[in-house]
């Protein structure tokens, strides 16, 4: 319900109006002198602030590794997320030009976001902490910090951290992933993780992550231990491994 009253807002009309004059043209239509990186990602920061809200489905991407944010920007483009604004804004963009705004994104640091009070009871905090940190065995779910790094600020190139992401955003990925809504480049390892949680897991870790405050240095790991406890086809390096 929020997602479609998102989609009817005057910002995402205005910028529906005003994007096909904007600089996310393809850069060849643009008269010259006039395809600046600054320009192009105006269109991006009415959404994706440096503040981005809290309360609603705007993912963070300050600072996110570069490989991840471009994988997201490809998973639009092809159809493996959907979110019409954003299917629509990278739909002609060519691969190029969609690395170069990762990699603009990637080396920003804003702050951190404050800690998302939860409502959510003691033993569900305690369960999305147990998942985060330990996992699961019995239900052959991996610890999040396994491929997600040890402080959970992402592991560079392509994992993204999962602090500073608001819990409703968090959920509705999970729950994107359970039902095959999102994708990610195959074999689609989140998926795999995702179809193992319960509904109640979905809302314990969400619960949890929002409640922890990222560190203000906080960066994505320059690496992390392989093989990984499963594949994860967008990751460089991650190989197939037996079966948890
Ligand atoms: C109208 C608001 C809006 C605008 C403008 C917008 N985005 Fe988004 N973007 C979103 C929403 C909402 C999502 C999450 C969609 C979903 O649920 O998967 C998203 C997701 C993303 C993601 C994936 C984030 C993640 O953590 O997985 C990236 C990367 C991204 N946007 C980049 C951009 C870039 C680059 C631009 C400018 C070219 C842009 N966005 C413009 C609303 C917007
Ligand atoms: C086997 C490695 C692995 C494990 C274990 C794992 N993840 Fe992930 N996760 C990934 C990868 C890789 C991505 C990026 C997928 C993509 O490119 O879309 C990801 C993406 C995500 C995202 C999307 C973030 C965003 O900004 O949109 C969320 C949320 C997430 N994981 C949550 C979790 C949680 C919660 C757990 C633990 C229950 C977990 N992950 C365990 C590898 C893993």
């Amino acid at each position: 319900m929020q997602l479609s009253m998102l989609l009817h807002s005057p910002l995402v009309l205005a910028l529906a109006i005003a994007l096909p004059g904007m600089a996310l043209a393809a850069p060849a239509t643009l008269p010259a002198g006039h395809d600046s990186l600054e320009q192009r990602i105006k269109a991006c920061t009415a959404c994706h602030a440096q503040k981005e809200r809290h309360d609603a489905f705007f993912p963070r991407i300050a600072g996110k590794p570069s490989g991840y944010l471009y994988n997201q920007l490809i998973n639009f483009r092809e159809g493996r997320r959907h979110y019409p604004m954003m299917n629509y804004m990278v739909e002609h963009l060519p691969d190029d030009y969609l690395r170069e705004i990762a990699d603009y994104f990637a080396a920003q640091h804003p702050a951190p976001p404050p800690a998302q009070p939860s409502s959510a009871g003691t033993a569900a905090l305690a369960r999305g902490r147990q998942l985060v940190l330990q996992g699961d065995s019995g239900k052959k779910i991996p610890a999040c910090i396994a491929c997600h790094g040890e402080k959970l600020a992402g592991v560079a190139p392509a994992i993204p951290g999962l602090l500073g992401l608001p819990r409703d955003y968090i959920n509705a990925q999970l729950g994107a992933w359970k039902n095959g809504i999102r994708r990610a480049h195959a074999p689609d390892c989140m998926a795999q993780v995702a179809q193992r949680l319960s509904d109640a897991d979905v809302g314990a870790v969400s619960a949890w992550l929002g409640t922890q405050v990222a560190s203000a240095d906080a960066r994505p790991a320059s690496g992390i231990a392989l093989p990984l406890p499963l594949h994860c086809g967008g990751v460089p390096g991650s190989s197939a491994q037996v079966a948890p």
